[in-house]
Parts: C-alpha cells; sequence; structure tokens
C-alpha cells in the first residue's frame, strides 16, 4: 500500500489576485498537489471559504485554512492510503465537525481532498479521470461540451449588464478542439464588432475573460453574440446560455434589472421571450437562491436547460429540495461549494439518477490547476463551464480536454439534451 508521508499547503495567489489554499501531497511515488478556487458571486448555502479577516491582504488572507492543513488535517492524514478517497473526506468531514466546514474551512478541507485524489491516481498509476471514473463508478467517460462565457456582466464586470455571464455552446461540434476552435473564432470575431461599434475599450476583459462592454440591457449581449455566430456561419453548432446569478440583483423584496425594479414573474416573462427570440438552449439561476417555485415555473414553461448554481450549492439536501420542486433539470458542479471530493461526486450522482444533466463549473477566482477538467471526462458529466477562450487559469481546464481528448473518448455533444 502506497501510504501519505507528509502533508503541506500553502498560500498561493488567485486569477484576481486574492490569496488561496494550495496543498502537497507527498506519497513514495512523488508529489501531488492541488489548489482551491474562490467565487465573486457565492451562494449563501456554499462551505465556508476560511479567510484571517486581518491585515494582511485586506482581511483576504488564509493563513489560518493553511495552518488547519500543516497541523490537523497533516497528522490524521499521515500514514493513510490515499486511493481510499471516500474514508479519506470522511475523516476530513469529521476533523471538521460542522455543518458548513466553517472549522477547518472548506477551502482548507478541499485542498487536501484534491491533493489526496491526485496522489491516489499516482499511487495507481492511473490519470487522475480514470481515477474519479473508478471511484464514481461511472461506465464510460465522456469529453464534454464547454460552455463558454464570452460577454461578462453581473459582479464580474465593471459595466451595467445586470446578467452575469453569456455564453456560447458549441453543442453540434464534431469534436472538443473543433469546439474550441469555432468558439475561439466567435470570440475573435466579437472582439472586432465590438472595437468597432463602442472603441477598444469594449474589448477589455471581465473575471472570466469575456469582454465587459458597455452595454445595460439583457437583450443586446445575445443579439451582439448571435450575429457573430450567423456572420461566422456557425448558427447550426453553436447554442447559448446566460448565468443570469440573479441574487446578485435580488434585493429583499423585488429584482432590479437595468436601473428599475421588477417582479419575478415579468422577469419570467421575459425569459420566455428570450428562448423564443434567441438560440438559447441553457439558463442558470434565474431568479434568487430561494426561489425555487419560479426555477419550477419556467421548468414547466420552456424547454431550456435549468441549471441550479446558488440555489444548490452542490449540497444534497437542496438538490433533492429541487428535485421535488421540479425546480432544476441540471446541477452546477462545483467542488468548493461543498468542500470534498466525494461530496461532489455524491451531488453529480444523485442528479444523474433524477436524469438531471451535470455542469462541471470553474469560478470566477480561479488557479492554474485543472482538476475539473478530468472530473468533467471521468464522472461523464457532458458539460463544462470555464470561462472565455481567453486567460491562462481559464485554459488551462480547456487545454487539458485537448489532452484528455486525443486518447479516443466520445465528446458528449451528440447525446445531450437540454430538457
Ligand atoms: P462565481 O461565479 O465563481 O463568482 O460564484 C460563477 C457562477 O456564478 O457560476
Ligand atoms: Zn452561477
Amino acid at each position: 500500500m502506497v501510504k501519505i508521508l507528509a502533508v503541506k499547503a500553502r498560500s498561493i495567489l488567485d486569477s484576481r489576485g486574492n490569496p488561496t489554499v494550495e496543498c502537497d501531497i507527498k506519497t513514495e511515488k512523488g508529489l501531488s498537489r492541488a489548489s482551491v478556487p474562490s467565487g465573486a458571486s457565492t451562494g449563501s448555502h456554499e462551505a465556508v471559504e476560511l479567510r484571517d479577516n486581518a491585515k494582511a491582504y485586506l482581511g483576504k488572507g488564509v493563513e489560518r485554512a493553511v495552518k488547519n492543513v500543516n497541523t490537523i488535517i497533516a497528522r490524521a492524514l499521515k500514514g493513510k492510503d490515499p486511493t481510499r478517497q471516500e474514508e479519506i473526506d470522511k475523516l476530513l468531514i469529521e476533523l471538521d465537525g460542522t455543518a458548513n466546514k466553517s472549522k477547518l474551512g472548506a477551502n482548507a478541507i478541499l485542498s487536501a481532498s484534491l491533493a489526496c485524489a491526485r496522489a491516489g491516481s499516482a499511487a495507481k498509476g492511473v490519470e487522475l479521470f480514470e481515477h474519479i471514473q473508478k471511484i464514481s463508478s461511472t461506465k464510460k467517460c465522456t469529453i464534454p461540451v464547454p460552455a463558454l462565457n464570452i460577454i461578462n456582466g453581473g459582479k464580474h464586470a465593471g459595466n451595467k449588464i445586470d446578467v452575469q455571464e453569456y455564453m456560447i455552446i458549441p453543442v453540434k461540434a464534431k469534436s472538443f478542439s473543433h469546439a474550441l476552435q469555432i468558439s475561439s473564432e466567435i470570440y475573435h470575431k466579437l472582439k472586432e464588432t465590438l472595437k468597432l461599434r463602442f472603441g477598444a475599450s469594449a474589448t477589455n476583459v471581465g473575471d472570466e475573460g469575456g469582454f465587459a462592454p458597455p452595454l445595460d440591457c439583457i437583450e443586446e449581449p445575445l443579439e451582439l453574440i448571435t450575429d457573430t455566430i450567423i456572420k461566422l456561419g456557425y448558427w447550426k453548432e453553436v447554442k447559448l446560455g446566460m448565468d443570469v446569478a440573479a441574487t446578485s440583483f435580488w434585493k429583499g423584496n423585488k429584482y432590479l434589472v437595468e436601473g428599475k425594479e421588477t417582479t419575478a414573474d415579468l422577469l419570467l416573462e421575459r425569459y420566455e421571450e428570450l428562448a423564443k427570440t434567441f438560440p438559447l438552449v441553457s439558463i442558470e439561476d434565474p431568479f434568487y437562491e430561494e426561489d425555487f417555485e419560479h426555477f419550477a415555473q419556467l421548468h414547466t414553461k420552456t424547454d431550456l436547460q435549468i441549471i441550479g448554481d446558488d440555489l444548490l450549492c452542490t449540497n444534497l439536501s437542496r438538490i433533492k429540495k429541487a428535485a421535488e420542486h421540479h425546480s432544476c433539470n441540471a446541477l452546477l458542479l462545483k467542488m468548493n461549494q461543498i468542500g470534498t471530493l466525494s461530496e461532489a461526486l455524491a451531488a453529480a450522482s444523485y442528479a444523474k439518477s433524477r436524469h438531471w444533466n451535470v455542469m462541471v463549473s470553474h469560478r470566477s477566482g480561479e488557479t492554474e490547476d485543472n482538476f475539473i477538467a478530468d472530473l468533467c471526462v471521468g464522472t461523464a458529466s457532458g458539460q463544462i463551464k470555464a470561462g472565455a477562450p481567453c486567460r491562462g487559469e481559464r485554459l488551462a481546464k480547456y487545454n487539458q480536454l485537448l489532452r484528455l481528448e486525443e486518447k479516443g473518448i466520445k465528446y458528449a455533444g451528440k447525446n445531450l439534451r437540454f430538457s
């Protein structure tokens, strides 16, 4: 048996320049490393990201989380078998002992959980995606369809667009590399249009690498992207997705959209209109994080893929509640919302058992770690969102998928249904 010899965490910086946790696990097979991302538009039911709230890094330091890994977690994991992911994660959960991982921090716990998965795959001498396939009992791996966020708004950009993400989804591409090629062409063509129409500053990018043009109405980005797709002749291959992230403009009893107050019912009508007007196939968080009811109404009234992000927080009990209410037909899978790999796998597995789609997701604050690419392939999740085809921390994921595609794994596009 391969044993964990040492565990060591450190504070590194994420793509926004904020500290985050990276963990190294040493075994006789060598060193395995993982780091954790960080969100900006976080759901209130997410596991706790432990921050120092001290002077350094304007309160955002993670020294306490790092210390928790280097003391409590390191002591507990030393001598353990890294191939036994479920046991490792159970131990991490017990060490913390809280429902939301607030004692040790989900950032501390997840860094160790993921580094352990990498150590486990090294111990077995298989690739990470194969190790994940095994521990998640996935029959056949697939290469996901990417959802690339090419116009940024909401909390990820300094413009007035209320919707957080406008994504292109090349469902009918022949392969992942073809999907990426098409997406890159659309991205660059859109850049030309934005520059011509609004000037060069409109091509500045937001946190996830998408453009952040000075638009203020919900429909405009959809129009611009649809025009670009048509111009390039890709209207058959490419569909659209939005992450509304509606919690970010929910003001307690009303939504504030385009500077005006509006209701959930009016928003619902607007989404129905969007679905009729544009090649929109997917919508995420169309209502704020507790409105299971309006999610369900939209689900009934349209053929859209309805994804729960802040609504679900990769949390099994919330996913079950959404399933009872028929609120969604897709799960956004973010490991740091729940804090261990095993719990994320359980969430994905439950969603699949309800015939939901699963979209594996990055966070707006990312590192160069490409773990989610293997996670998506190993669980055959079918979809991944990792931002625009721009910025290294986003491309780290897509580029890993290009490598995995070379192994002859099937592209998920053909079998993907959105409703
Ligand atoms: P976040 O945004 O990482 O800032 O939470 C991503 C999302 O809402 O999907
Ligand atoms: Zn979201």
